[in-house]
């Protein structure tokens, strides 16, 4: 897989002039959901570019990230006449980037596309590493590809606008980014000022995050193995969001992913002996800043289910991604399901349900 240049922006506007300019398309889209037209594309708007734009705008959410969605994106590209030579601007969160990045990875076998991510969750995580698809049959990201945007443009200014719920929960994926990287990079995550956020602060730790994901991205682009490392904190987080979207009370995935990273780090301290010490001022940061989702022990089998049929396990055996240290990574791991209970037990007790 090529690499993606990734921006820190510093200078949205130049730098996107000149990202046009360098690959010289023969026509622009640019791909927005309701939100993002309405609120970060004005951001955009001194771009001279802008005015020739063809834009396409999609319905905002996990729900409009289907087959339908992505008919109606091929159906804009096909009825216009883009080329090879034509060039699709994402503008948006996850879905938006997923979404956006696999209709330009299939239309005319491929298509050069730029992510600019709006939200922190894609920002740290699905803008960058190749990552697209959509979902099907029930199923999240059941179709997609890994195809790399040419570049992602980052800019943090995008963040001063968002909610303290999206705020908190691409911070999580920032969080599992400390823990599997430095313990510096984690001491420094767990003592940011989380209630009076300083934005160039911030964008310092986003820049650091996303070279982490790069790093392990660029080690093993189609997760074969290192980049299972990403899923620290998912195999839990997963069951979470699929258990509350089954009460019809979904969560925001970057706080399911911090309730599944104490659970895992438990699983941690138990199977591969992280330190009890920084598995509790982890979980003091994530009972601070998420609160909790309640869970009862007639739910256990149930997430026991959920955690089954994720679609990263093989020959239904659970797949973790535990460690043994921050830092210290052991991917394709796994526990029996007294274990897991166990585990969901000390959840509800630190956590004080
Ligand atoms: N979101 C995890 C990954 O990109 O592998």
């Amino acid at each position: 897989m090529n690499n993606q240049e990734i921006i820190i922006s510093n200078n949205l506007h130049q730098e996107l002039q000149q990202i046009i300019e360098r690959n010289n398309p023969d026509k622009i889209y640019l791909l927005t959901d309701e939100h993002t037209h309405k609120l970060c594309k004005p951001q955009l708007a001194a771009l001279s570019f802008l005015k020739d734009v063809n834009e396409i705008i999609i319905g905002a959410g996990d729900a409009h990230k289907t087959l339908s969605t992505l008919g109606q994106v091929w159906t804009v590209l096909s009825t216009s006449g883009a080329t090879r030579h034509s060039l699709l601007i994402n503008l948006g969160g996850g879905m938006v980037t997923d979404l956006g990045g696999f209709a330009a990875a299939t239309f005319k076998r491929g298509i050069k596309y730029i992510n600019i991510p709006t939200t922190l969750l894609s920002m740290v995580d699905a803008a960058v590493g190749g990552k697209t698809g959509i979902n099907f049959n029930g199923l999240k990201n059941e179709i997609g590809v890994f195809a790399p945007a040419c570049t992602v443009i980052i800019d943090t200014n995008f963040l001063r606008s968002l909610s303290a719920d999206n705020i908190f929960s691409g911070y999580a994926e920032m969080l599992k980014h400390g823990l599997i990287s430095t313990e510096e990079h984690w001491r420094e995550l767990l003592l940011f000022d989380t209630d009076n956020i300083d934005y160039d602060a911030l964008k310092k730790l986003v820049a650091q995050s996303v070279a982490i994901k790069e790093d392990v991205v660029a080690k093993d682009p189609y997760e074969r193995g290192i980049r299972k490392a990403l899923n620290l904190g998912h195999t839990v987080g997963h069951a979470f969001e699929s258990l509350a979207l089954a009460l019809n009370q979904p969560l925001l995935h970057g706080y399911a992913v911090a309730w599944g990273i104490v659970c895992e780090l438990y699983l941690s301290f138990l199977k591969t002996g992280f330190p009890k010490d920084k598995m509790r001022q982890t979980i003091q940061f994530i009972k601070e800043n998420y609160g909790v989702f309640s869970i009862d022990c007639k739910q256990y089998d149930m997430l026991f289910e959920y955690m089954l049929h994720d679609k990263k396990n093989v020959s239904g055996i659970i797949n973790f991604t535990l460690l043994e240290d921050i830092g210290s990574i052991k991917i394709n791991q796994t526990a029996d399901k007294e274990t897991i209970f166990e585990m969901l037990d000390f959840y509800r007790e630190c956590m004080g349900l």
